[in-house]
């Protein structure tokens, strides 16, 4: 989809429908147009029927006029109006749209609007999206339709807010397709040819692989022991963007990359595998905040990591209560196979640690089953051992609408974690409070002085049913809190 701009209504062209934001109690927008043919018929409409409540919607022809369609739009009372607000209603006259297979709009935004911009375009966009390659029949009787074009009226300078917008979705509908393909058809070698194809295309990004040999010959233990049932082997992806090649500052984005997770010979039962596909969200949302970068040409550097590897059964498959040695040293007993991406996400990290001089890391990972019992599905828990990093992240939050929600990490949770037989284990015997204690694994991976954010997206890497502004299935979750995080760091 395009967003084009014209400063004022004459000179807009020609689109399938007209929308105009109200504000309850407001007519601007429709006061706006009221000499194009509209007025009386909508404007009696509008006291009988139509009150401006957030989402509503009211539609009506016009028989004059560049659009042959009106689509009123309500969005509350201008005081309550916030980011989500317009996000929740521009998405919401995008399905609309998509519906009745209009693909062409208009849509004014009236000169007194002086908050965000980028909510309205977060709007249009988002719901912008289905996806569709594994249809067949259902494709050919029931094609999807997409908007082709949004074209926004009354609104000066906002050319660069779209540009960026235009870069993000890129990446976020990456990020949603990897996810919501086959888990077959997205092996960690898929993965790597994703991240290849985006240095190919991109020349600021650089991109190194590491295989099952260089894992050895890097000891990355607990990496090996979960990928063993698999049939392919694992790999490391490093993206490396160098967008100021003058400083030192390094930002390094770690995605948990579990291919499909069965849970291994801890194996999950029937109702808890059928998504696990989605167990590469984190290393999805990586991928695509790496794609938005080089698109947009963000002038800070990040490194982009994805532990890709696949949680399978048989014969090879590590076993419970078995003792693997980890890269940064610790010996950890596998008190339970499901607890598999903390085990990755361990060796990435002292392999970044190691390698390169963070900054700052911050991993993301469909770590547990409990965030979304805690949380529920639109919300992600993150957890981090530095104030100035969670307030960035959470101001990114408020900007992005992608919501976050602080969890603690006492050292407490390391408790559960004490084995008799090794250093450590990988989880504690009962389920209490098992994001905070999945952290609490991760933190004994961090090395000290390094400011670390863990992001469990265990409910918002996925939705079952699609929400307000999310479609059903993968949400791109991740790449628009990274890149507006990024660009403040
Ligand atoms: N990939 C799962 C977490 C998950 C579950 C994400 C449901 C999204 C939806 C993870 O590897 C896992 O199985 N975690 C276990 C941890 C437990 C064994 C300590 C869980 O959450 O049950
Ligand atoms: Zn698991
Ligand atoms: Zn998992």
């Amino acid at each position: 989809m395009k967003f084009l701009t014209v400063s004022s209504k004459e000179t807009r062209k020609k689109a399938e429908v007209l929308v105009l934001p109200y504000w309850q109690g407001e007519k601007k927008a429709v006061a706006a147009f009221s000499k194009e043919g509209i007025s009386t018929e909508i404007l009696s409409l509008l006291e009988k029927d139509f009150k401006g409540e957030s989402c509503e919607i009211l539609t009506s022809y016009s028989a004059e006029g560049l659009e042959k369609r009106i689509l009123l739009i309500g969005l509350g009372s201008l005081s309550e109006c916030e980011g989500n607000t317009l996000r929740k209603a521009f998405a919401k006259v995008t399905d609309f749209c998509r519906k009745k297979k209009w693909v062409t709009v208009n849509c004014f935004i009236p000169q007194e609007w002086e908050g965000e911009i980028l909510p309205i375009l977060d709007g249009f966009s988002m719901a912008n999206y289905t996806f569709d390659k594994l249809k067949r029949e259902s494709l050919t009787r029931k094609p999807s339709i997409f908007l082709e074009s949004v074209c926004l009226i009354g609104q000066k300078n906002i050319k660069k807010q779209i540009a960026s917008l235009e870069h993000w979705m890129e990446g976020v509908n990456l990020t949603r397709n990897l996810v919501n393909d086959n888990a077959d058809d997205m092996r960690a070698k898929d993965l790597v040819e994703v991240a290849k194809h985006l240095a190919k295309e991109f020349p600021s990004l650089e991109c190194t692989i590491l295989r099952q040999k260089e894992l050895e010959k890097e000891k990355m233990g607990l990496l090996l022991a979960v990928n063993r049932g698999a049939e392919q082997e694992p790999a490391l992806i490093v993206l490396h963007y160098r967008g100021n090649p003058k400083s030192n500052d390094l930002t390094v984005l770690i995605g948990k990359g579990i291919t499909f997770d069965t849970g291994g010979l801890n194996l999950k039962p029937t109702g808890s595998m059928e998504t696990m596909k989605t167990d590469m969200a984190g290393g999805a949302a990586v991928l695509g905040t790496m794609r938005a970068l080089a698109s947009s040409s963000l002038e800070k550097n990040v490194l982009g990591v994805v532990v890709a590897a696949e949680n399978a059964v048989g014969s090879k498959a590590f076993k419970p209560g078995d003792v693997f040695i980890s890269r940064e040293g610790k010996s950890v007993e596998i008190s339970n196979t499901d607890a598999e991406g903390r085990l990755v996400l361990a060796d990435a990290f002292s392999y970044v640690q190691d390698n390169y001089n963070p900054s700052r890391m911050i991993d993301i990972a469909t770590l547990t089953g409990g965030i979304v019992v805690a949380l529920g599905e639109e919300v992600t828990g993150f957890f981090s051992n530095s104030e100035g990093l969670s307030k960035q992240l959470l101001e990114a939050s408020a900007r992005t609408g992608e919501k976050l929600w602080q969890m603690p990490l006492f050292p407490e949770y390391r408790k559960g974690l004490q084995s008799g037989i090794a250093d450590i284990r990988n989880a504690s015997t009962n389920r209490k409070a098992s994001p905070c204690v999945g952290a609490a694994f991760l933190h004994q991976f961090v090395k000290k002085g390094i400011p670390w954010a863990h992001l469990d997206i265990g409910g918002s890497g996925y939705l079952s049913e699609a929400t307000s502004y999310y479609p059903s299935h993968a949400t791109g979750i991740g790449v628009k809190l990274f890149l507006s995080f990024l660009e403040t760091v």
